[in-house]
């Protein structure tokens, strides 16, 4: 079996959705102990954006046409759906960034999306989990309520237009602890951890459990 992990956070030390992905990954192991996995850090080695551009275009020409800088898009483009599209599971881990959707992670979906095999929902009905992190919190009442931009994106495209069968776990106050103005919700923030820790271990049994049957 084998699980395609995408990481889009702009660091690796201290970063909590790459340490709860590692929850998922481990409990997907744990289960599932003959996997295979390929990484994309899309935050820590990002696509350049002027890629899909050239590739979007591309798609459409003739090859025969193509200049070198349209050649190499495509081809990346080609190769980054083959490794979305050899993975029988999926695990995403997207930090909220600006209110909106990582540029990393955007730019990387609109080049599978550039791609023409992704237009018949090649990997519809495959297991995924996305781990979202927030550094604030934008629940029911709270004066942000609304401005996550990024999740509801992010949702659209991998259980409506990919098909995935998703499930999300998501962590919000990780600034707490790290901004003195939020330190009143220490305990809140903990409580929270502790809560999607929990979720993200469930979520890799599931994905094992639906990805190896
Ligand atoms: C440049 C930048 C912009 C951010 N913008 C937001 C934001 O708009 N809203 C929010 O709640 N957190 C924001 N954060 C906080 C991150 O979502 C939070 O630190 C998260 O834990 C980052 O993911 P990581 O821990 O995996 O690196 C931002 C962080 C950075 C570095």
């Amino acid at each position: 079996m084998s699980l395609f992990r995408l990481d889009a956070s702009i660091r690796s030390e201290g970063s909590v959705s790459r340490a709860i992905a590692d929850i998922v990954e481990t409990s997907w192991r744990e289960h599932a102990p003959d996997v295979e996995i390929t990484r994309r850090s899309v935050g820590l080695d990002p696509i350049p954006s002027t890629s899909w551009a050239l590739s979007a275009f591309a798609q459409r020409a003739d090859p025969a046409t193509f200049s070198l800088e349209q050649k190499a898009a495509v081809d990346l483009a080609t190769a980054l759906t083959d490794e979305l599209l050899s993975a029988d599971a999926y695990l995403f881990a997207v930090p909220l960034y600006n209110f909106g959707v990582s540029e990393h992670f955007k730019t990387w979906v609109d080049m599978i999306i550039s791609d023409p095999r992704t237009g018949t929902q090649p990997i519809k009905g495959r297991p995924a989990v996305l781990v979202v992190v927030r550094g604030g919190a934008y629940g029911a009442g709270t004066p942000r309520e609304g401005w996550d931009h990024s999740t509801g994106w992010i949702r659209r495209i991998l259980e409506d237009v990919w098909g995935l069968e998703l499930r999300v776990v998501e962590t919000e106050f990780t600034l707490v602890g790290v901004n003195p103005a939020l330190d009143e919700f220490k305990a809140m923030a903990a409580q929270m951890r502790v809560d999607s820790e929990r979720v993200a271990a469930e979520h890799g049994r599931h994905l094992a459990a639906t990805s190896t049957n």
